[in-house]
This record gives structure tokens, C-alpha cells and sequence, in this order.
């Protein structure tokens, strides 16, 4: 990411007359005073020639989902720093040179293995890939050529950067409403505790108990009758019904939507379920597969059925009323940094 930040300060800082030795002087890095989930250390020498050795941490604080924008503003300051003014906005660059590059897709702009930077981003452990998760990524000490730039006058001169990535997906939030029993004497009930319910686009965890009461033998069904509301409540529409079947048998199935849940029952659950009262801490329910629904700021109001074939009878052992509500908030800024340079 640094890297790419460097790129845009190379452009503008080396000098036009190759014949001169130009020395860069970086006077400051930080981190914009914002609570922005990406932040970078930056480790450069106090003073460097077209070469720039540097190393970096980058600390993601959370997960980053999709597409990330660059976007660098540059201000060209005298020396005594009492008179500045806007240079260029590299977003709306005009110059052919930078118009190779997509600042809308820097996640395309990572994995492209034939850019000046490629061999910069090699080192950097573990690689960064898209979508961004957290943790820290080091940049192990990395040799760039900044001479791409050597066509730019800007010596004399104090340059103050500002760089922006800004996540442009959207950041979608559910957390569960309500969370009720049917009444009826089904052989299962299930108990959420719904404040501690959290989840993000991709999962929704939903702290659980589950007081069988009863043997169960299978579970052959499970019927998903859903409503989506606006958040008036106003205007509810019955999108479509979901139905799985054999469900004991796909309990290990580690794709399966719900084997986040599953897989963490105490103790372990299997078929036929035995009476006993069973705790899943930490259950999550994968949603990235539901990707394609429309499922942004909505109240979604679910009633879940599951049954047990007793011979040819069919039996509800479970009966389950919901409401999820979803809310997205819009594009934020994920990380920014400022560098000031200085040209002698
Ligand atoms: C910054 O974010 C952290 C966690 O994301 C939060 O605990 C903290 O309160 C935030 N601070 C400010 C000033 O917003
Ligand atoms: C880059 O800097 C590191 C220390 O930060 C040093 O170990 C390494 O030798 C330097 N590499 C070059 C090519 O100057
Ligand atoms: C990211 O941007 C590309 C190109 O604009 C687009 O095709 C893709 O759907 C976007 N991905 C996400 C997750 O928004
Ligand atoms: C609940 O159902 C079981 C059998 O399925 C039965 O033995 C029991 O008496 C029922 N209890 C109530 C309160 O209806
Ligand atoms: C859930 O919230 C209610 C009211 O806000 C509170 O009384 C209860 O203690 C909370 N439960 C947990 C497990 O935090
Ligand atoms: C819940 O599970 C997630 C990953 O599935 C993990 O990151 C998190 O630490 C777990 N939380 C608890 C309280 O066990």
C-alpha cells in the first residue's frame, strides 16, 4: 500500500535536470489523527537520492471488504512552510504517465506482477491480498527506483502529501431483534442471546443454547419462511421459502452455510440427538453465499422449521421466530497518512 504512496511523492519530488544530484529529505510521516483501520509505520533513511530504501508495517485493525480507491492531494510549500498551494490532485491528473494507473482498483493494482512496485510488494510478509484482513503486514527493507519521476521540477521546495484509501464497498451490519421460540411443545428450543449477536456482511454470530428435550432421531427438514420488511415495517414482501433436507447428513459438510454453527455445538452434536442442553458460544451462520440477495437495509422477519421423520410421520421438533435487521453504512475512509518532503 506505502508503496503506491510513494510512487505519487517520486513523481513529484525528482528534478528535471538528471545532470544534478538530488537529494530528498523526508521531514515527516504520520498517520492522520483519525481512528482509520489501516495504519502504516513508515522507516525511510532521513535523507536518500533517486533510491529509496524503505521498510513499513501496516497495521489493519479490521477487516477491510472490497474495493479500495487511492487518492493523493499534494501541496507545494516554500521552505519556511508560509506560503502553500494546492499542486496537483493526482485523482484528477491529467498527465498520460498517471493515467496508466486505476487509482479506483488498488486492489487490481496489487496483484499486477509487471509494475516498478511488484518487487517491493513481494516483501511484504504475509502478502497482502484482497479483501484486506486484519493484522500486521511488514515490509521487509525494499530498494525503490524513484527515477520515473526525474522529469518533475521540484526542488526547493517543502511537499506536503496527503494519502487516502478509502474502502468503496459498502459495510453491512445484522444484528437480531428479536428471537423467539414458538409456542408448542417441540422436543427443541432454541435460546439466543441477542446482544451478543454481531456479524458483518460475510457472518452473523449468534450466541446459542439448545434444550433438547427429547430424543430426536433425524432431522429431515428445514422449511425458511421469510419476510422482507422496509424499516417502517410498512411494505413486507415474501421473497422465497428455503428448504433443506437430510440435514444429519450434512453436518460435516464444511461448506454448508451452517457449519459454522454446527461445528462449534458442546457437546458435539450428531444424529440421532440425544435430550441434553447443548451450547454453541460462538455459532456463525456463513451469509457470503447470499451475496447476490438484495438484503441491504432491510428487517428480515424468519420463521425456521425443522422436522424429524418418525416413521411416516412427520414430527416438528424445532420452531423459531426471528427478526434480523440489516443496515449498511456507506464508503469510509480506511487509512491516511501525511508526509511532508523536502527538497535540497
Ligand atoms: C477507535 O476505534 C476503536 C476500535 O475500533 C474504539 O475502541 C475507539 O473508541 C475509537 N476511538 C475514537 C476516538 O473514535
Ligand atoms: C536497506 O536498509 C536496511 C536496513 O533498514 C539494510 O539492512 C539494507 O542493507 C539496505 N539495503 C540497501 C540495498 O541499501
Ligand atoms: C471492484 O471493482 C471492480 C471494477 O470496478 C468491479 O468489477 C468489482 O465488482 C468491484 N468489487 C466489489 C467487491 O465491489
Ligand atoms: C409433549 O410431547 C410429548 C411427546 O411428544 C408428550 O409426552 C408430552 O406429554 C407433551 N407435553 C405437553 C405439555 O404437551
Ligand atoms: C441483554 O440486555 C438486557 C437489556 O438491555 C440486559 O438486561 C441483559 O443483562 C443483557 N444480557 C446480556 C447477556 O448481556
Ligand atoms: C469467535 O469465532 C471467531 C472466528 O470464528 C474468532 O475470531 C473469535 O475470537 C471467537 N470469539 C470467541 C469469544 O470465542
Amino acid at each position: 500500500m506505502n508503496v503506491l504512496l510513494i510512487l505519487l511523492v517520486s513523481l513529484l519530488s525528482l528534478a528535471e535536470n538528471a545532470k544534478l544530484v538530488r537529494k530528498y529529505y523526508p521531514l515527516k510521516w504520520a498517520n492522520c489523527p483519525i481512528n482509520a483501520s489501516m495504519q502504516v509505520d513508515v522507516f525511510v533513511p532521513k535523507v536518500f537520492t533517486k533510491f529509496m530504501n524503505m521498510s513499513a508495517v501496516l497495521h489493519i485493525r479490521e477487516n477491510i471488504p472490497g474495493n479500495l480507491t487511492f487518492t493523493a492531494e499534494t501541496n507545494k510549500c516554500s521552505l519556511d512552510m508560509k506560503n502553500c498551494e494546492k499542486y496537483l490532485d493526482v485523482g484528477v491528473m491529467e498527465l498520460d504517465l498517471i493515467k496508466i494507473f486505476s487509482f479506483k482498483d488498488v486492489c487490481r493494482l496489487i496483484e499486477d506482477k509487471n509494475m516498478f512496485y511488484s518487487a517491493a510488494l513481494t516483501n511484504i510478509a504475509p502478502p497482502l491480498i484482497c479483501p484486506f484482513k486484519a493484522g500486521d503486514h511488514i515490509l521487509k527493507p525494499s530498494v525503490l527506483d524513484l527515477s520515473i519521476g526525474e522529469m518533475f521540477r521540484a526542488e526547493g521546495f517543502i511537499w506536503v502529501a496527503n494519502f487516502r484509501l478509502i474502502a468503496i464497498t459498502t459495510k453491512v451490519q445484522l444484528s437480531i431483534t428479536s428471537w423467539e421460540n414458538c409456542p408448542g411443545n417441540q422436543s427443541m428450543k432454541m435460546y439466543a442471546s441477542t446482544n451478543d449477536t454481531y456479524g458483518d456482511q460475510t457472518k452473523i454470530y449468534i450466541p446459542t443454547t439448545i434444550d433438547v428435550s427429547r430424543d430426536v432421531k433425524d432431522l429431515s427438514e428445514l422449511t425458511l419462511e421469510v419476510n422482507r420488511c422496509d424499516f417502517e415495517m410498512k411494505k413486507c414482501e415474501k421473497p422465497f421459502p428455503l428448504r433443506f433436507t437430510d440435514l444429519c447428513k450434512s453436518f460435516n459438510n464444511k461448506k454448508a452455510f451452517y457449519y459454522g454453527f454446527i461445528s462449534t455445538i458442546k457437546p458435539p452434536i450428531s444424529c440421532p440427538i440425544k435430550a441434553d442442553k447443548y451450547t454453541a458460544t460462538n455459532g456463525s451462520f456463513d451469509l457470503s453465499a447470499s451475496y447476490f440477495l438484495p438484503i441491504r437495509d432491510n428487517v428480515w422477519i424468519t420463521k425456521t422449521k425443522l422436522y424429524c421423520n418418525e416413521g411416516k410421520k412427520r414430527e416438528l421438533v424445532l420452531c423459531l421466530m426471528s427478526t434480523i435487521k440489516v443496515t449498511q453504512t456507506r464508503a469510509r475512509r480506511v487509512g491516511s497518512r501525511q508526509k511532508k518532503i523536502n527538497q535540497k
